[in-house]
């Protein structure tokens, strides 16, 4: 709480500086790495500068205090949680006995791509994408299919169904990766196109990956639909990842969930994850997905809300200082796509500018694909001090 002119305001915990610097953190302290400089405000990799909630932090303070870290297998417990919160969120039930741990999603693409597709096979995916979507095939020596996005006059990316197709029927076309919402576009995809992606893969034969890391983060009342709940033809055909790791800010922890309801593809993923002996996951990550999928709604919606006012602020103050970059509105999670295209900056210059003359670190459209050249990628989960500072930077930087 703070007074001001004798009135007693909640300060709102988002609103909170933490410092982060020298926890190791990959955000903070690893820029130098990254980008060859150390001073510049970090706004790129995808995790918040908030603290999760007390209730997880609670229960990790009793986990700790047990003392024996031995291997932990995710009981029933933790499964009954997965099952309460999309039921409870996103209105969709699953069967028991359908859930795999991995450590993360990227582990679990790269699991996927093993266990169904063969070297030489093709995977579609849609950029501008997170990378790991064509990174991860290439480095199996997968071939990659690009189906582009195309941004359309208001500002939102469409998916071009006729190229869709077209690269799904190719004969060594195996697997899809979709993005559900996708990051870095922030689409939540509506369920009519869904079901147009569901019948297509259907239709050529070609498994469904379905990324849905950042389906908790609903931004402005839009609504989430996991592609395996449309059908269950389509649900025998789709492996589902999602995770509370971008939702609650556990991503250091590592657990996250594959949802498999076709016995037959649940067998070969678990069985190339025992090849790797991946068979278990950290505890204390274990031991934060029960109590955050459990007790951690009340805290989510107080950060949507927060998100929604950060994603107005962008705007409005971009609309004033830099009224050139257009910014994309994200229906989901914490990243802003901004289009900086008529600016006309070269990438290479862009980032020269942005590193040494604003002294902010984001990620360039082009990290997610070809068609992501001239737009920046900024994440905006930090306090309101933070992004305005970080908007400061870049206003410095390109005006
Ligand atoms: C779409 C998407 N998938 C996966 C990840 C990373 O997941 P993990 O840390 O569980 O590997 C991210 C992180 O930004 C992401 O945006």
């Amino acid at each position: 709480m703070i007074l001001n002119n004798n009135e007693v305001i909640e300060l709102n915990r988002f609103d909170r500086v933490i410092n982060r610097k020298g926890t190791d953190s990959a955000k903070w302290d690893y820029t130098k790495n990254i980008f060859g400089v150390d001073d510049v405000l970090p706004m790129w990799v995808a995790d918040m500068d908030f603290p999760a909630p007390d209730e997880v932090i609670d229960a990790l303070h009793a986990r700790v205090d047990h003392g024996i870290f031995g291997y932990t297998m995710p009981g029933n417990e933790t499964e009954k949680s997965i099952q309460r919160w999309l039921k409870k969120r996103h209105d969709w039930e699953i069967a028991d006995n359908i859930i795999t741990y991995t450590p993360g999603i990227v582990t679990a693409l790269s699991i996927a791509i093993q266990a169904y597709t063969e070297s030489d096979d093709k995977i579609v995916v849609q950029p501008p994408v997170y990378y790991p979507f064509f990174d991860m095939p290439k480095k199996h020596n997968r071939e990659v299919l690009f189906n582009k996005l195309h941004l359309n006059k208001d500002n939102r990316y469409d998916i071009d169904f006729e190229d869709l197709e077209e690269k799904l029927a190719d004969q060594k076309t195996k697997m899809f990766i979709l993005c559900n919402p996708h990051n870095p576009s922030g689409r939540v995809w509506s369920k009519e196109e869904l079901t147009k992606i569901g019948q297509l893969c259907i239709k050529h034969d070609v498994l469904i990956v379905s990324d849905d890391i950042h389906s908790d983060l609903l931004l402005f009342g839009n609504r989430y639909t996991p592609i395996a709940s449309i059908s269950e033809v389509i649900a025998n055909q789709t492996i589902t990842c999602i995770a509370p790791s971008k939702t609650f800010n556990l991503a250091g922890l590592q657990a996250s969930a594959v949802l498999i309801g076709n016995d037959s593809l649940k067998r070969k993923f678990n069985s190339v994850l025992q090849l790797h002996g991946l068979t278990t996951i950290n505890t204390l990550g274990a031991e934060a997905m029960k109590a955050a999928y459990t007790h951690g709604e009340i805290w989510l919606d107080e950060l949507i809300c927060y998100f929604e006012e950060s994603v107005l602020f962008i705007e409005n103050y971009l609309k004033e200082h830099l009224p050139s970059v257009k910014v994309i509105r994200p229906e989901a999670s914490y990243l802003v796509w901004l289009d900086v295209r008529d600016l006309e900056i070269r990438d290479d210059e862009l980032k020269n500018l942005l590193l040494n003359k604003g002294k902010l670190a984001l990620h360039l459209g082009s990290t997610f694909g070809e068609n992501g050249s001239g737009f920046l990628r900024m994440n905006f989960a930090c306090s309101r001090e933070s992004l305005k500072e970080g908007l400061v930077r870049l206003v410095k930087a390109l005006n």
